[in-house]
């Protein structure tokens, strides 16, 4: 079973979310100039966007910093994508490019904090994908 490598800023609505889930998880440095973790096993990314209107910055940099490592890289198996359908087409935009970057699939978005329907999901979700030997 892998585990959950997440981001949360401040207001930490996607902290709240992982926290529901119950699983294994690790917290990326909020702060863009820590050192970032380096993992050892398989996980899937949950990652909020903040990309806005003009789209810069859609993946928080403490990602970015993780990802450029290769280790770190090589090992993402999948990413969900937390934000807010109040921006429209850039909703959840941050899974959709780290998706393509990595090549790994968007296996979810929710909204906020998500719903007690979306920890349900997800839960599900994960244990089939981690199943299925990813
Ligand atoms: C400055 C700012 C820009 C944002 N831009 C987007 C966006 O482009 N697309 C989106 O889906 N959500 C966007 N959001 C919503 C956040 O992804 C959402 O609030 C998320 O739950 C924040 O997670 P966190 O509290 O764990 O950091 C934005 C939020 C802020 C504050």
């Amino acid at each position: 079973m892998g585990q959950i490598v997440y981001y949360s800023s401040t207001s930490e609505n996607t902290h709240r979310f992982v926290a529901k889930l119950g699983l294994a998880s690790v917290r990326l440095p909020v702060d863009a100039g820590s050192e970032p973790p380096q993992v050892d096993e398989p996980y899937v990314l949950v990652v909020p966007t903040y990309g806005g209107a003009n789209g810069k910055g859609t993946v928080p940099k403490p990602v970015i910093h993780f990802l450029n490592n290769p280790a770190n890289r090589s090992l993402i198996r999948g990413v969900i994508a937390a934000g807010n359908t109040n921006f429209g087409a850039a909703y959840g935009e941050a899974g959709k490019i780290v998706s393509q970057k990595c090549a790994v699939p968007l296996l979810y978005r929710f909204e906020l904090l998500g719903t007690e329907e979306d920890v349900e999901n997800v839960k599900q979700g994960l244990e089939r994908f981690w199943t299925r030997s990813h």
